[in-house]
């Protein structure tokens, strides 16, 4: 059943378009400049996606090594798609999971993809074994409102606006999860969901949402963020 579920989620990754992105870039470059790496750092982008937010560390790192590394096969072909035309010569792309990796790192960037772990601690520790002393996570995801009806709100409309979700956490427990990896949150840095932007198919569920809550969008926007926190191996 899990073997079933895993290859589910990875076709509906495959599918994802090669042109968008799932995070702020502007929000990571900024976190990304407040930076002090090594001279020639070693950068892992875990869940790279399409790359796109690969080349960006690249390019705010160029005397980085780094590796954007993702479990679908259809994401990482996409990568390599987008990186092809790009003056790039840092930047090295490979299917995998953090069970693959045998390198260590100064930087890990984990954007928007917490959320699929299967096990989060079990998967930061394994990550945080693979982070160099005083190396650096970047992380980002969506996070739920403390009370209720905030919570079940929006845990209700994040799983139906990206589904194979398993784990939307409140900032509190996503702080918890990350202690108990061995990670020391240092910046958290909140960024609200502009949910009048949303797409159309987006659109069509919220509207629905709000009539079976009964609520208007005015009361339910505060409740929907995505927060980008900066950690330190602890
Ligand atoms: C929403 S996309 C985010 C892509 C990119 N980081 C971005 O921000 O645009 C989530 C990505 O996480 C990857 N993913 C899912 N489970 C994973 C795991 N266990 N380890 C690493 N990556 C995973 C998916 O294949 C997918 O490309």
């Amino acid at each position: 059943m899990e073997d079933e579920r895993h290859r589910a989620m990875l076709e509906h990754f495959g599918r994802l378009p090669a042109t968008r992105r799932f995070h702020a870039a502007a929000v990571v470059l900024e976190l990304l400049q407040s930076l002090e790496l090594p001279p020639s750092p070693r950068v892992l982008d875990l869940g790279c996606g399409n790359g796109l937010g690969t080349f960006d560390v690249a390019r705010a790192f160029p005397h980085a090594r780094v590796l954007g590394l993702d479990p679908s096969p259809g994401q990482i072909e996409a990568a390599r798609a987008n990186l092809r035309d790009l003056p790039l010569t840092n930047v090295e792309l490979s299917t995998g999971y953090v069970d693959n990796l045998v390198d260590n790192f100064d930087l890990v960037v984990l954007l928007q993809v917490i959320q699929f772990f299967e096990n989060p601690v079990q998967e930061l520790r394994k990550l945080r074994s693979r982070v160099a002393e005083g190396g650096f996570l970047l992380l980002s995801t969506g996070v739920l409102p403390e009370g209720s009806p905030g919570r079940e709100f929006a845990r209700g409309l994040l799983e139906r606006f990206i589904p194979h979700t398993r784990h939307w956490f409140s900032e509190s427990e996503l702080r918890g999860v990350l202690g108990a990896a061995g990670f020391r949150v240092e910046r958290v840095r909140p960024d609200p969901w502009r949910l009048r932007e949303v797409n159309a198919e987006r659109q069509a569920i919220l509207a629905e949402e709000l009539r079976r809550w009964g609520f208007g969008l005015e009361a339910v926007e505060p409740w929907m963020k995505a927060v980008y926190v900066l950690a330190r191996a602890a």
